[in-house]
Order: structure tokens, then sequence, then C-alpha cells
């Protein structure tokens, strides 16, 4: 019985999702997300390319109105996301000289921040810096440019811009305990003992059918004993279209597996699915012949996903 917010509250928690604005219109979207969730994400509105499409000229609009949905909902708001190196705009991603782009990138985050100072519970100021299978750098135009202090530099701006959010490193693959975990873990460990202002770590948790790591948990609790909250950001798990009994059942022991790790670990304070719908899923327009990644299906109904989710919480 009851929601999913209503069951994560009981438990001190948030269960979120993303969210679109284009889809609000949509009774039945903007009726789910209202129901069952405390939390929203704009799945896309808060991104560079979106915010600031031209230099110093900054568009708000689409994220207002998601945020001004979430708050008369009383739900929890993530901004997502402040530097990333998706969409970017051309003109950031062809800035060369060090100085133009730090003084653009504390502005970018100075002005977003600064316009949604107050109403934002947790930032995801940099999202996916590392690269997967090792503890590299991923190669960007902030890497490139600015180099390893880009990220310090960004969770600092995003302090003075919104003292009162929580500022988080985003990523996706490091959800359990690998080299690229590794490494975000190694900088984590270094900015608190520096005393560079960061307060949680997101994991994204995009994840396969049948491919839960077993020791996320154990993950998510080396974190925490940092002195960071841990967020699951972006929770999917997709499987190979189309969809059957069988496995829908075992996503719904993977959600399942998720949501008891978090459960868990007491700085696990937030777990977030990236979409309300199948329907609208990001899964299949990047992973071809793969979806039905997420806890409602394509006509809203509730998938076997759901209820050990809700059970689970
Ligand atoms: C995705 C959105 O869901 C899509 O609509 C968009 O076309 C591409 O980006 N990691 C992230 C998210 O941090 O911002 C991405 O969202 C999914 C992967």
């Amino acid at each position: 019985p009851g929601t999913l917010g209503e069951a994560a509250a009981a438990k001190g928690r948030v269960f979120g999702t993303a969210a679109a604005q284009g889809h609000m219109g949509e009774s039945a979207y903007a009726t789910t997300l209202d129901r069952e969730f405390n939390q929203l994400t704009p799945e896309n509105e808060m991104k560079w390319d979106t915010t600031e499409p031209s230099r110093d000229s900054f568009n708000f609009s689409a994220a207002d109105q998601l945020v001004g949905h979430a708050q008369a909902q009383g739900m929890a708001i993530r901004g997502h996301t402040l530097v990333w190196h998706n969409q970017l705009p051309g003109w950031v991603s062809g800035i060369s000289s060090r100085d133009d782009l730090l003084g653009v990138m504390r502005n970018h985050i100075a002005k977003e921040a600064g316009h949604f100072a107050g109403k934002i519970d947790y930032w995801d100021v940099v999202n996916e810096a590392f690269q997967d299978g090792s503890g590299a750098r991923r190669d960007s135009v902030f890497q490139r440019v600015i180099g390893d202090g880009y990220i310090e530099e960004a969770f600092r701006a995003a302090r003075q811009a919104d003292p009162d959010a929580e500022l988080c490193y985003n990523d996706y693959n490091i959800d359990g305990q690998n080299a690229k975990s590794n490494a975000v873990y190694a900088m984590v460990q270094d900015f608190k003992a520096r005393g560079v202002p960061i307060d949680c770590v997101g994991l994204q948790a995009h994840l396969t059918l049948g491919n839960v790591p077993s020791d996320m948990q154990a993950n998510m609790q080396r974190f925490a004993a940092l002195g960071v909250d841990v967020h699951i950001t972006e929770l999917d798990i997709r499987m190979n279209t189309p969809a059957d009994g069988s496995k829908l059942a075992t996503q719904a022991n993977d959600y399942k597996k998720v949501v008891s790790a978090c459960l868990a670990v007491s700085r696990c304070t937030v777990m977030t699915v990236w979409g309300i719908t199948d329907k609208y899923s990001w899964v299949p327009d990047t992973f071809p012949g793969e979806g039905a990644a997420l806890l409602f299906d394509d006509n809203y109904g509730k998938k076997p996903a759901y209820d050990a989710v809700l059970a689970a919480l």
C-alpha cells in the first residue's frame, strides 16, 4: 500500500524520478509523477546547451516550470547538471584559453546555481568526469584546457552561488567497486582532506538485467565513511526487448537489490529513477534493442519492479 514516495519517506529517504517539461501536458505522466514521487530531477532542462546556449545569455524557462511544479508538490529537487562534456554548446567546446574557460565555467555556475539558489536540494555539480575501465580523467574541453583542477573550481563556485544545496559528484559505472569508482573515491577523499566543498556522490546506476554489482552496498558504505551522502541518481535496469515475464521478474529482483543496498547504508538518502514510464525512457534511443528499464510500462501500468521496490522500501 501507499506510494513510492510515502514508503521512502517512512524510511527517511526520498524516492524521485527524472521528468521532462515536454511531457507534463500528458495527464497520465503528471498524475503518476505527482502520486508516486517526492523528488524531481529535470531530465534535460538544466543542461548547459539549454540554459546558456550562447555566451552569457541564459534561459531558465523550462527548468523554472519544472521547479515550480516540484515546489507546488512539495518535492525535493535535484539540479542536473552544471559541468558536463555532453549537451555542451559548441561555443564552450571551442574555447582554448585556460583563463577564458575558467571564467566561463565560473560564470555559468554563478548564474545558473545563483538563479535557482534556495530551491535546489542537491546539485550534480560535475557529471561523468572519469573514463570507464581506468582511473583516468575523461578527455573533455574542461580537462584539456583547465586541467585536473576544474572539478574543485566548479565545486567552489557552486558553494558560493548556492550555499544551501548539497553538492554532488555524479557518474555512471561507479555503482560497484572498480577502477573508475576507486578514482572517484580517491578524489572525494582528497577533497575532504583539503576542504574542497563536496557533500555527496551520485551513483547513476544505469544497470543491465541481472547485473546489480554484488558489492554495491560495500561501495556506498566506503563513500559514506568519507563523510559524504550517497545518492542513487539515475536508476534504470534495461533488458533486451521485448520484455517477457521472466525478464520482468529478474528486473524486479534487481531493483529490490538496489533499494535494499541503499536502505542498509544510513547515508544513502536519495533514490531516483531515470524516468517515469518506459514510453519515454532514454534507453531505446541510446541502446538500440534494449528498453523496458523503468517501473511503469508504456501505458503507466505498474510493473513487477514497481511492486518489488514498494515492498523493499
Ligand atoms: C539523457 C536524457 O535522458 C536524454 O533525454 C538526452 O537525450 C540525453 O541525456 N547520464 C546523464 C543524463 O547524466 O543526463 C543522461 O540523460 C543519461 C546518462
